[in-house]
């Protein structure tokens, strides 16, 4: 994760031209930036109004009663009608909305219509199943085009959905269904992934049996893998075959909710951000089509997950809203040999990719002959998101993938945000590999001190947010005190957002990574806490303190100081239960690459785990720095010799 950090950057910069891109040129992008600035309510009422399609414009574009927001006001309007149906009558209903390909192989096309069909046959099964307005919908399948099926179905009944990444355990899924207060449940008899077939429907059982407010469980048939049906459950199938293929989109205001996606944070469980209607939109749709420069033939592949946010905003949201196409692929992308994306993009004409720096690394370790072997010269912009980009990393993307071409966007957002925040503009920005570039339209960024003061060019401080953008977050879900805790009161007046960056001389943003207790392994956002949770669940476990540890190829590696109960011995038997722990609580993606059996975990005399000498005995460094406060020093010595067991 500190890779941009430890090594300067000395890469010229370079603008990248791109042919009629949307910016004709850089002052006509700076008078906008400037208003976007200084008036926003302006600037984002005239955006808004022309880049979305309303039922009943806006009165006001903006209440803002710190920390709550309200865009839009009075506005109504439909997420999936901006999605699917404005796009009708323009000349796209033949056109291609959803291009998927399965891990096996089997490619299928949805138009417009097509896609307007099924989100309405969909909509009217949910109807049916009893779904209305406001309830919230538990959508747990593979990365199927159902999957964005299901979303704009609820969005087009004004249902609220909350996806959860099907690689999340089915404790994960109670916790999230329990929270939400989820009615129904949409999943699948299972994926493809890895060559085999994965199970959904286990999970959903298992969790459901513990969640009586759930009354229905509607399952996709995508692998039939599954002979019988509980008596909760029905047929996908079934419940849409005689539906009507017209649905009237249900006027939403501008700030009903949307969705809600679970989110790791430094306490707790996982929080549920809540993204309301007109906002989220305007800021998914603006993004794709701004920062990815969108031509009207384009073929877009964002390769997220829509279990994670950037699967919602990119591959759903803002390239459906865009009418564009955009394709989703079922699989991982070292199946059945490590070029598979490489072939995907040869195959279907990609035009624009976006993965994230994790992926990027693992096909550098992979190998460029993978890449050789397939004519890639139809991309035309690539991005990266996620996490930190390696300057190395970066370099081999653009010349390796984009042949020295492409330009590159470096997207700096969160689940939280909604949309990038921070980012270059193809043909307006030059770029600066390990930096994310500078911030959109309309978002007032600064790096602050502890204080909330800004610090100069090149000191590295607490990334903040000074003004509300429309895609950000409104709430948690149900916990509106924890919302402004959490995000607004660290540094006053300014949203924190859990990183550390540092600002170049020209206004370049460098981000360093989380300075929160966040982890983020491969790109996925992981709480210390939470891991911590799970460990402690295990009856030979006392105590368990989880840091990061640099990786080169994950970013962070997830390293556990555990303690034991009196008559429980460590060992790799205890190793491996630990880790089968962990991903029972929370799922695979969360399990320790390391864990390590102390005779007590450092304490400050108030009793508080000193996380940074952890995370320096995990890096395999000295322990520097100030440890005057520690309890016993004899701790560190035993850490250090803490047997260490790698998985
Ligand atoms: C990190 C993913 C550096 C960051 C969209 C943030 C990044 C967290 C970048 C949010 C980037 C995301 N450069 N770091 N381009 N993009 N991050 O909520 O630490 O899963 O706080 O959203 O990922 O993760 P989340």
């Amino acid at each position: 994760m500190s890779h941009s950090m430890k090594h300067p950057e000395k890469y010229k910069p370079s603008v990248h031209f791109v042919k009629k891109a949307v910016f004709p040129s850089l002052s006509q992008y700076q008078s906008m930036h400037r208003e976007s600035l200084r008036s926003p309510d302006k600037f984002w009422g005239r955006i808004g109004k022309g880049e979305l399609a309303w039922f009943t414009q806006p009165k006001k574009t903006l209440d803002w009663k710190s920390p709550f927001a309200k865009w839009f006001v009075g506005g109504k309007l439909n997420v999936s009608f901006n999605c699917i149906d404005r796009h009708l009558e323009g000349g796209k209903r033949h056109k291609a909305a959803i291009l998927f390909e399965g891990e096996p192989g089997d490619v299928r096309v949805l138009t417009y219509q097509q896609l307007h069909d099924e989100v309405c046959r969909f909509a009217n099964a949910l109807k049916g199943e009893g779904v209305k307005k406001g309830d919230r919908v538990m959508i747990y399948l593979p990365m199927v085009p159902e999957a964005a099926i299901a979303m704009l179905a609820c969005a087009r009944i004004g249902a609220v959905h909350s996806v959860v990444f099907g690689g999340f355990s089915s404790e994960s899924l109670k916790d999230r269904i329990q929270d939400c207060g989820a009615k129904l449940v949409i999943t699948a008899d299972g994926g493809y992934r890895r060559g085999q077939v994965g199970g959904l429907k286990q999970n959903v059982d298992a969790a459901v049996a513990v969640c009586p407010g759930v009354r229905r469980v509607i399952v996709l048939k995508r692998t039939g893998h599954l002979e019988k049906l509980n008596p909760i459950d029905r047929w996908w199938h079934e419940l849409v075959a005689h539906q009507p293929s017209t649905c009237p989109p249900e006027k939403m205001d501008s700030e009903d909710p949307l969705f809600i996606l679970y989110t790791s944070g430094s306490t707790g469980k996982p929080k549920g951000i809540l993204h309301t209607t007109a906002g989220y939109l305007l800021g998914a749709h603006l993004t794709t089509k701004w920062v990815f420069d969108l031509k009207e033939t384009d073929l877009f592949w964002c390769t997220a997950d829509v279990g994670w946010v950037t699967g919602h905003s990119y591959t759903v949201y803002g390239a459906l809203s865009n009418g564009t196409t955009t394709l989703m692929y079922e699989g991982v992308p070292n199946q059945p040999e490590p070029d598979r994306f490489w072939q995907i993009i040869e195959k279907h004409r990609v035009n624009i990719f976006y993965t994230a720096p994790t992926a990027i690394r693992s096909f550098i370790r992979w190998g460029d002959h993978w890449v050789k072997k397939h004519d890639l010269s139809s991309l035309r912009l690539l991005g990266s998101v996620g996490e930190p980009i390696n300057p190395e990393a970066w370099r081999w993307y653009h010349q390796v993938i984009g042949g020295g071409r492409c330009p590159i966007v470096d997207t700096w957002w969160q689940t939280e945000t909604g949309s990038h925040l921070i980012t270059t503009l193809p043909g307006v920005h030059a770029t600066k590999p390990g930096s994310a570039g500078l911030p959109f339209f309309g978002v007032d960024m600064a790096v602050v001190d502890d204080q909330g003061k800004e610090v100069k060019a090149g000191v590295q401080g607490k990334l903040v947010v000074r003004k509300p953008w429309p895609s950000m977050l409104r709430t948690i879900h149900g916990d509106s005190e924890r919302y402004a805790k959490t995000y607004w009161s660290d540094v006053p007046n300014c949203y924190f957002t859990g990183d550390g960056a540092k600002k170049d001389a020209d206004g370049y943003f460098w981000i360093s990574g989380r300075i929160d207790d966040v982890l983020n392994v491969s790109g996925h956002r992981l709480g210390t806490a939470e891991v911590e949770s799970a460990l402690v669940t295990h009856p030979a476990v006392a105590e368990a303190a989880v840091v990061g540890r640099p990786d080169d190829l994950k970013g962070q590696a997830v390293v556990a100081f555990v303690t034991l109960k009196a008559g429980h011995k460590s060992g790799s038997e205890l190793v491996a239960a630990l880790r089968e722990r962990v991903s029972k609580e929370i799922g695979p993606i969360a399990k320790p690459d390391q864990i390590r059996f102390a005779e007590a975990l450092p304490k400050t005399r108030s009793g508080k785990i000193m996380r940074r000498l952890l995370k320096e005995v995990a890096a395999g460094g000295a322990v520097k720095g100030d440890v005057t406060t520690l309890e016993d020093l004899n701790v560190i010595a035993s850490l250090q010799a803490s047997s260490g067991e790698e998985s």
